[in-house]
């Protein structure tokens, strides 16, 4: 048993089952063994990968997307790039790269990085001296008297959700309680989500947390100005499902089975976030593969192509592996949230959704 899930088992002994909010929140959270605070996860030797480590391409388009809406904005002298969950510091990389082509753009950013652990700072740091970003825990340290460009890619599928079963025409939630040494999910106490119609035995899954985070983004960014861009995988509509999930060397695991030792993730719903964001307005959705394309990743990957010939194969096939419906161009999401008089940003149309 992994000292986490000693610790987790001698609570549940003591004081009973505890909610999946409060498992999942210590699995990645836990001061000394959260699973975030302890490693870098990224890359082959790591558990997943994500898509700002599959290419270049995809920090440098989203550096320019900023870019268009700093236009937007009337180009202010000074602009906060904010970015969630940085991981290896890489898609801010690529993103300050592609920004310097426009050297007032540049000139005019100021990075901020929103991180809870540890060694992933270490690593943010590493690869971004150049740049002297400033690191918050949270978004509530973030300066307020500048306009605001905010990414998360992969960020909001790490808080933690509350799950709910449905018994007996009621709901109750869900808890992790003990079988012998192993967890084991239990009912819990009756509740009342906000959910949609359910057969009985159907999870529904709910996260405050990324509610309450929408929700501060959205006061932040009609009060400031700005826009923000959401990527992760997960759905447009609010529905019924389990999507709770554990990762561990690139390969799924039994969502209880070592807490702090796997990534635990849960699909974001979209229409939530939206939801919790007013008075910031939320765009329709675009799929990642559609936001992509339509910002010219395919001419870039040509571009790129050319210039390095020998990495010709493995540029398209990164593109591919990005944009392509089988791959992550259709289960990953880009939900934009803008300061409501700003023009439509690039990447996004009227009748997505
Ligand atoms: C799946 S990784 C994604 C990393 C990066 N965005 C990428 O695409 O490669 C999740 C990131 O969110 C960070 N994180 C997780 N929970 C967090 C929280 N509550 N507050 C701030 N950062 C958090 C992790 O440390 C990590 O940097």
């Amino acid at each position: 048993m992994s000292p986490l899930a000693a610790l987790l088992a001698q609570r549940i002994r003591d004081s009973g089952p505890i909610p999946v909010e409060e498992f999942m929140a210590q699995a990645l959270g836990h001061p000394q063994y959260g699973y975030y605070r302890t490693r870098d996860p990224l890359g082959a030797a790591g558990d997943f990968i994500t898509a700002p480590e599959i290419s270049q391409m995809f920090g440098e388009l989203i550096g320019l997307w900023c870019a268009v809406v700093w236009q937007s904005l009337g180009e202010p002298r000074r602009i906060l790039l904010a970015e969630a969950g940085p991981g290896r510091g890489t898609l801010m990389a690529d993103a300050l790269r592609a920004a310097a082509q426009l050297p007032a753009f540049r000139a005019a950013i100021e990075p901020h990085l929103l991180e809870t652990s540890p060694a992933l700072r270490a690593c943010q740091a590493r690869r971004l001296s150049d740049a002297a970003p400033v690191w918050h825990q949270d978004l509530d340290s973030l300066p307020a008297d500048a306009p605001l460009l905010f990414i998360a890619n992969e960020f909001f599928d790490a808080l933690p959700i509350r799950q709910f079963v449905r018994r007996g025409g009621g709901w109750r939630e869900r808890r992790v309680a003990l079988n012998g040494e192993a967890f084991a999910f239990a009912d819990g106490p009756a509740a009342s989500p906000e959910a949609p119609p359910a057969a009985e035995g159907e999870i529904f899954e709910h996260s405050p947390a990324a509610a309450a985070f929408a929700a501060r983004l959205g006061r932040r960014l009609a009060a400031q100005g700005g826009a923000a861009l959401i990527i992760d995988y997960g759905h447009g509509e609010t529905a019924v499902g389990e999507t709770l999930q554990a990762v561990r060397r690139h390969a799924y695991a039994p969502v209880l089975e070592a807490p702090g030792e796997a990534d635990l993730t849960a699909h974001v719903d979209f229409a939530a976030l939206a939801a919790a964001a007013a008075p910031a307005q939320a765009l329709p959705l675009a799929t990642q593969g559609r936001f992509l394309r339509r910002l010219g990743i395919e001419l870039r990957a040509e571009r790129l192509a050319r210039a390095r010939p020998e990495q010709a194969d493995s540029i398209q096939r990164a593109c591919q592996r990005l944009i392509d419906a089988a791959e992550m161009g259709t289960l990953f999401k880009v939900l934009a949230l803008t300061s409501p008089s700003l023009p439509l940003p690039p990447g996004f149309a009227p009748d997505d959704a």
